[in-house]
């Protein structure tokens, strides 16, 4: 008998139930006479109301709104001299992997023009398991610590009574967290509303290590840089693009990829010696910091180009799940608290969203054969034919792998719930936002004047603002506090 893979391209040529038995009416309930009753015996109807009545999953948590396409990726420049990484040995190695872009706060269905960070996340499949970057397309992030995550998330999504987004919440939470101001001279800038998912540039926001054979490691950002360029949308644009159609961006990339014009975008890195993490005046491991590109400058890696788009949006999408925990031989966290927390929540979220298995589906699984002894649970189809699933066994052939590099530095230290050393919280912001042409500064002030001239937001609130911008830069401080009618500020105090 064929091996069984429960595929539509195993569909018989006519209808059946799921078990397979044959259905000769799709069309009319089994009733008494043809008025009804319904008889509860029409087995049929019942599987096909009770398979319809459970098709939705729970979304996820955060970026439930996104899409996915598949591609390779190569590479183009030799860093094995940084790194074990088996998919990175050699220029010319291809990789297949599968992209996903999505918008972070609101629901499955919602508009794609929103102000909002966009995830930019790729699970590689490599000869040596999966390396799952889950990044953004903003190079820092608001929070430094994994613990205000979820109040964080709450502050951002629709208000838990109204169900609508109401900023007035944000900017209150946000008033606590100075740390938050450099993404925010991204996400209030013209940044915050991409063109589509191909004109935007993607983050690894964490730094990672890399270490190479003789145990060498090297810090490194990554970046993704799109081969068309950056664009955004600016207000009066989003509103037209998105009335019009609130799916622009999926729609987009799949007409794009059909269209046979592949994206591409360059990977890049930024290196710094561990020796040196303590010379700047940013904690390197702390995300709301970027590394400056003249003195760390990006480093050419390889290309990914997206060229298939996927065959069904539930299997490819929907139930795609990512990890930053997913890394490979050669590659590694590091102590940044918010990657060290990212590795637990979202294998968790996961199992909760999709079942303890979510890794035998095929998107998520490997390419690459496995084995381990993890076994059983909801919703395994795995077929095993054996009698040990225990380990060690001088039956089981199956030995460890060959040892992965583990990162040396050695930690001394009590234990302590505390914040880190550099907070460093104004001045990337303030940099950045002196980057901005006169007309894109403006723009950005008034988007702030906007959200801070709810009523709802508290003098206290607008005061934590104009001071936290004033210290980033005192012109704009000074701007923000005219515009709301508050006394300015004096930056340094
Ligand atoms: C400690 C802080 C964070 C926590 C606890 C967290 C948690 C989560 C969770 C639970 C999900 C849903 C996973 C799923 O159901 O598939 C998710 C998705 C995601 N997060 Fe985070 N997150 C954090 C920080 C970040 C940061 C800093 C970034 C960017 C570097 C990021 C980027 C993403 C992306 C891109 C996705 C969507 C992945 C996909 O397309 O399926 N998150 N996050």
């Amino acid at each position: 008998m064929e091996q069984f893979t429960p595929s539509s391209k195993y569909n018989s040529n006519h209808w059946t139930t799921n078990s397979g038995a044959p259905v000769w009416n799709n069309n009319s309930s089994l009733t008494v006479g043809p008025r009804g009753p319904v008889l509860l015996e029409d087995y049929h109807l019942v599987e096909k109301l009770a398979q319809f009545d459970r098709e939705r999953i729970p979304e996820r948590v955060v970026h439930a709104r996104g899409f996915s396409a598949k591609g390779y990726f190569e590479v183009t420049h030799d860093i094995s001299h940084l790194t074990t990484a088996d998919f990175l040995r050699a220029p010319g190695v291809q990789t297949p992997l599968i992209t996903r872009f999505s918008t972070v706060i609101h629901e499955i269905g919602s508009p794609e023009t929103l102000r909002d960070p966009r995830g930019f996340a790729v699970k590689f499949y490599t000869r040596e398991g999966n390396f799952d970057m889950v990044g953004n397309n903003i190079p820092v992030f608001f929070i430094r610590d994994g613990m205000k995550f979820p109040d964080m998330i709450h502050s951002l999504k629709p208000n838990p009574k109204t169900n609508v987004q109401e900023m007035w919440r944000a900017m209150d939470f946000f008033s606590h967290i100075p740390e938050s101001l450099h993404m925010f001279s991204f996400l209030f800038d013209d940044w915050g509303v991409p063109y589509n998912f191909r004109h935007m540039e993607g983050f690894g926001v964490h730094t990672f290590k890399l270490i190479n054979k003789a145990g060498k490691e090297t810090y490194v950002k990554f970046h993704w840089k799109p081969s068309c360029g950056v664009k955004f949308l600016l207000e009066e644009e989003a509103v037209i693009v998105g009335g019009t159609n609130h799916s622009h961006m999926t729609q987009d990339l799949f007409d794009t990829i059909a269209a046979g014009n592949y994206p591409e975008w360059g990977l890049f890195i930024q290196t710094m010696e561990p020796c040196m993490e303590d010379a700047y005046d940013f904690d390197p491991l702390d995300d709301t910091q970027t590394w400056p590109e003249d003195k760390f400058p990006l480093q050419p890696v390889g290309k990914m180009v997206l060229n298939k788009n996927i065959d069904n949006n539930f299997a490819e999408n929907e139930q795609l799940a990512f990890c930053p925990g997913i890394i490979v031989p050669g590659i590694y966290y590091t102590d940044d608290k918010m990657f060290q927390t990212r590795i637990f929540s979202y294998s968790d979220s996961q199992r909760h969203r999709l079942g303890p298995n979510y890794l035998m589906l095929p998107v998520n699984a490997p390419k690459n054969k496995h084995h381990n002894n993890h076994h059983e649970g909801f919703m395994n189809f795995m077929h095993r034919d054996e009698e040990v699933n225990y380990f060690p066994s001088r039956y089981d052939p199956v030995r460890h792998a060959e040892k992965s590099p583990l990162p040396q530095n050695s930690f001394s230290g009590k234990r302590e719930k505390a914040i880190i050393k550099k907070e460093n919280n104004f001045k990337q912001a303030g940099e950045r936002y002196r980057t901005f042409d006169p007309a894109r500064q403006e723009r950005f002030l008034m988007r702030f004047v906007g959200v801070l001239s709810d009523p709802k937001v508290t003098d206290e609130v607008r005061k934590a603002w104009v001071f936290y911008w004033t210290q980033a830069d005192a012109s704009l401080g000074n701007k923000l506090a005219a515009k709301l009618n508050m006394p300015a500020i004096q930056s340094g105090m």
